[in-house]
């Protein structure tokens, strides 16, 4: 009989290439604070990830491009104090691991060293692989992004489905390929045809983590903040709402506004 994710006591990359072998899917969301992280740890999701979303959704900005790597340290090490059960990954920045291998490596090992992140995620193909091999070989355990990288914003000047066209697509799964045999315990697969996602599944060791990417995939990861409903702005049809956070904390702001206003709180039995 196949282990359920409620058996394991914590998550490691043994555990996830495990659930992938067992058919048993792999739930990840992100998170970039210790509450969040807390509540998502206790739920008992299996990966969490401090996303380079941390950019859009906390620091208000357009896209990943500027996020730094002491910001995604500082952001997973208070993760890190909360998580207990989950495997922790943190996602490297945009030219934290392009410019040399022997830097990319150092960034890497500073990842792991002072944040306390079990894994790292970094987008791209062939291109990585030679990083992805040190990486592995050293002990640094590496979760691939491929079809939408965000980081690439500026290359393909639109956040639009990926890998539509075939040759995109016979390149995907190549890519997936090569990241699969250079040692990757996982990969995201982003915005890309739901068939595609199921291919590429099917064709790798390492288990396949789907965000607009369809069911066929082993895992599904979210930006909590947007499965939380709490960007109106933001609702593309791979994300489903799981809450309307978004109102509930304006109706819970505008309540305390309107009691402060009217001096109903603080009551007698909130007071000393
Ligand atoms: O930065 C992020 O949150 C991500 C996920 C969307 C996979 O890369």
């Amino acid at each position: 009989m196949s282990t359920q994710t409620s058996e394991y006591k914590r998550i490691t990359t043994k555990a996830v290439l495990a659930m992938k072998k067992n058919g048993e899917k792999l739930a990840m969301l992100t998170a970039y604070d210790y509450t969040t992280a807390r509540l998502l740890d206790e739920s008992g999701i299996d990966i969490i990830l401090v996303g380079d979303s941390v950019a859009n959704v906390v620091q208000g900005l357009e896209t990943t491009v500027p996020v730094t790597l002491d910001e995604m340290i500082y952001h997973t090490k208070i993760v890190r104090r909360a998580v207990k059960r989950a495997m922790l990954v943190a996602d490297m920045p945009f030219m934290s691991y392009q410019v040399d291998i022997k830097e990319a490596v150092r960034n890497c090992g500073r990842m792991l060293k002072e944040s306390g992140a079990e894994a790292v995620k970094m987008e791209g193909g062939k291109r990585i692989v030679p990083l992805i091999e040190q990486l592995v070989d050293i002990g640094i355990p590496v979760m691939g992004h491929l079809g939408l990288t965000p980081q690439s914003i500026y290359k393909f000047g639109t956040y639009e489905v990926r890998a539509k066209d075939s040759s995109e697509a016979k390149q995907l799964v190549e890519d997936a390929k090569i990241l699969d045999r250079a040692g990757v315990f996982a990969i995201v697969l982003e915005k890309i045809p739901e068939s595609l996602g199921a291919k590429v599944s099917k064709s790798i060791t390492a288990a396949t983590i789907g965000i607009g990417a369809g069911v066929g995939c082993d895992g599904q990861v979210l930006v909590t903040n947007d499965m939380l409903g709490m960007n109106e702005q933001f609702h593309p049809r791979f994300v489903r709402k799981y809450a309307n956070l978004s109102e509930t904390m304006r109706n819970a702001f505008k309540s305390y506004i309107s009691d402060v206003k009217a001096a109903k709180f603080p009551s007698k039995k909130e007071s000393y």
